[in-house]
């Protein structure tokens, strides 16, 4: 069967490595499909399917049917309604007794994503005569719309970033760039993992999901997002793998007292409400403790819209910056960064 997986750009590395260990090698058909990052297209046997719903690296998929490009004005409604007719579905579709469209649309169009479903439904309805249910429905058509390209796929999983969040904080990471994350910083069984920033507590429970036998620690300086942090360990079954507490990342090395191996941290932007912080400011005070804390041979992986003021500070503190990438997390590229002891 082919599928399309949609994962954030940036971390195909990630997924693709994650795909050998849980799936097989040798499937992916076509990596960024029509151009479009943040893609890869495979082929798995009809058997390993459910096995798609194990993965940590991706944010969604679907049962690949085709794709064709759209104009982005007005007229690409007519592209959508063509596009549908010219498309061949597989016969499993042809024979449900009724369906429905949703349509997942990125960039800027001169039509809705409501235009898109009615259109591509019409289409449906005009070329196999099925009977359109939203609620009781047999199959479900999903559109994926990149600016001026219409991928098109049946059922797939729902939003596999919002699998576990019972609580959500209002910075949250994906559970897909945290896993990637925590992936980047290769934690090996008997060693320490910290986020000092933890939030919901995303990266610290990723790491739980991924690992074996590495001590997982997860702070913050609000007991708000702790107990939510903790709601959210609980609910994925992780909760006597992680220590949660609460701490200042201005005091880490003292609060701590000992050395971790790997801190993987999604520090405060600056930009959101929670957090009215000068980031530069921020950060002078916050590296130097990570630093302190951070075994010789450790490692640290962090995600930032201000790489800059990273690669400052951290030339100035002894952290040498090994590996950096920009990915997409919603309307932001931030970098992850990972940097070493020098
Ligand atoms: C970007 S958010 C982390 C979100 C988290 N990755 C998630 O997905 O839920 C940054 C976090 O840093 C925390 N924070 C801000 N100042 C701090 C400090 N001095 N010490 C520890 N945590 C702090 C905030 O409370 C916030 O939860």
């Amino acid at each position: 069967m082919r599928f399309q997986l949609v994962f954030p750009r940036g971390l195909e590395d990630v997924v693709k490595s994650e795909l050998e260990e849980k799936i097989s090698f040798k499937i992916v058909v076509e990596e960024n499909p029509q151009g479009i990052p943040g893609r890869l297209i495979i082929d798995i046997p009809e058997s390993d399917s459910p096995k798609l719903m194990s993965l940590r690296s991706i944010d969604w998929f679907l049962e690949y049917v085709g794709a064709f490009k759209v104009d982005t004005s007005i007229r690409g409604l007519e592209d959508i309604y063509s596009g549908i007719m010219n498309m061949k579905f597989p016969n499993g579709f042809r024979k449900a007794s009724s369906f429905r469209v949703t349509c997942k649309r990125r960039g800027e169009h001169e039509f809705t994503s409501m235009d898109v479903q009615r259109k591509a439904g019409q289409a449906l309805v005009d070329k196999y005569g099925l009977k359109v249910d939203l609620e009781n429905f047999q199959a479900n058509v999903f559109l994926d719309i990149v600016g001026d390209t219409c991928f098109v796929g049946l059922s797939g999983s729902e939003h596999l970033s919002g699998r576990y969040i019972v609580f959500t904080h209002p910075a949250a990471l994906r559970p897909s760039v945290a896993y990637g994350m925590v992936r980047i910083a290769d934690p090996k069984p008997g060693m320490t993992l910290l986020d000092p920033m933890c939030g919901g507590g995303i990266i610290p429970i990723e790491a739980a999901l991924s690992t074996n036998s590495v001590k997982i620690y997860g702070f913050d300086i609000s007991e708000y997002y702790l107990e939510g942090a903790a709601l959210n360990a609980e609910a994925m079954g992780v909760s006597d793998r992680i220590v949660f507490k609460r701490v200042d990342c201005r005091r880490l090395s003292k609060e701590l007292g000992f050395k971790v191996d790997r801190i993987v941290t999604d520090p405060p932007y600056g930009t959101k409400p929670i957090a009215k912080i000068n980031p530069r400011a921020f950060y002078s005070r916050c590296l130097p403790e990570i630093r302190r804390t951070l075994s010789e041979d450790g490692r640290l992986v962090l995600i930032t819209i201000k790489p800059g003021y990273v690669r400052e500070i951290s030339s100035e503190i002894g952290l040498r910056l090994e590996h950096e990438r920009t990915i997409r997390h919603g309307d932001a590229s931030p970098s992850i960064m990972v940097l070493k002891p020098s």
